[in-house]
């Protein structure tokens, strides 16, 4: 197998080239045949340790990075930040430095705090690969992402994606774009304009415009991404009520018609049904949101096995 992506660390998306990019998600598609085995199993990465070192919740990002770890032979260790000495003032700097004396091989980490990936790439020997830093990038959410749609559409070169909701506290938007605009693909952003922001300086690349609502953004589009409202991330109120937000922002079908009639519906996930997506349209065969968490396997596969500098099964 190639190696085409000869980074230590995957921090986000940003800073890749579209080769690398490429490399990453090719060397998924071999992945994805180990995945369908009765037997999940290869020993590409026997006798590696792989630390998951989660500050924040998680389903999909955590599970499907230890599954890629053992369906790889990785040793895979979970950190439940609530019982580990954080909780008694060890700082985030320390923490790393003590799993990084146990000599893992990578450590997979997501934080509410934008840049603490970067933080620990500095003091570890370990390769480092963010599982989502506060607002700024979800790498692997958008590596998946794109994975699901080459898979549907063949390319991504040319494609219109519509990214619909909160962009701004969103770091998957963030690691779609980079991804999305490196490869090809035009955007149209569109949302509360409270919750769009209004400085795009974070993108490397252009090809985007801010729509002035949705069904601009939708219109003609190829793929529709529809983002989670990040309560969580939300210091003040940017929308009235969640029921005003479903009803000028939420997708319907009525607003997917204006779509391709081929195109195709993701949402990362956690999805809240009836508020940014009607459970009609998450639940159609246009949706394609359980094939991006499949997908999500074999991607944190293919990131492992090159940030560790596996061997090929
Ligand atoms: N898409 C995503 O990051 O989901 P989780 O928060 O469940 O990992």
């Amino acid at each position: 197998m190639d190696k085409p992506f000869r980074r230590r660390d995957l921090l986000g998306i940003r800073n890749l080239s579209a080769a690398e990019i490429v490399g990453i998600l090719d060397t998924a598609e071999n992945f994805r045949e180990v995945n369908a085995r009765e037997i999940k199993k290869v020993p590409t990465l026997r006798g590696k340790t792989v630390i998951n070192l989660f500050f924040e919740a998680s389903t999909r990002t955590r599970t499907s990075f230890e599954l890629a770890a053992k369906r790889l032979s990785a040793d895979a260790v979970n950190i439940s930040v609530t019982s580990s000495a954080l909780t008694k003032g060890e700082t985030l700097i320390d923490t790393a430095l003590n799993l990084d004396a146990m000599s893992p091989d990578c450590i997979v980490v997501r934080h509410s705090s934008a840049g603490v990936p970067h933080q620990l790439a500095k003091v570890s020997k370990a390769a480092i690969v963010n599982a989502g830093d506060g607002a700024n990038e979800h790498p692997t959410q958008a590596l998946l992402d794109a994975m699901t749609i080459r898979e549907h559409k063949g390319k991504i070169e040319n494609l219109q994606v519509a990214i619909v909701g909160d962009i701004l506290h969103s770091r998957v938007a963030r690691s779609n774009i980079h991804l999305l605009t490196k490869l090809g693909a035009s955007i149209r952003v569109a949302g509360p304009k409270t919750l769009v922001p209004n400085d795009f300086q974070f993108l490397v690349e252009k090809d985007l415009h801010v729509a002035a609502n949705v069904e601009e953004a939708i219109d003609g589009a190829d793929v529709v991404m529809i983002l989670r409202i990040q309560r969580e991330r939300q210091d003040s109120a940017y929308f009235p009520t969640l029921r005003e937000y479903a009803v000028h922002y939420g997708l319907t079908q009525e607003r997917l018609n204006l779509a391709k009639s081929d195109a195709i519906v993701l949402h990362p996930g956690p999805m809240n049904r009836g508020i940014e997506i009607a459970s009609d349209v998450a639940d159609s065969s246009r949706s394609l949101i359980l094939d991006q968490v499949k997908y999500g396997v074999a991607v944190r596969m293919a990131v492992l096995y090159l940030a560790t500098g596996g061997n090929p099964a």
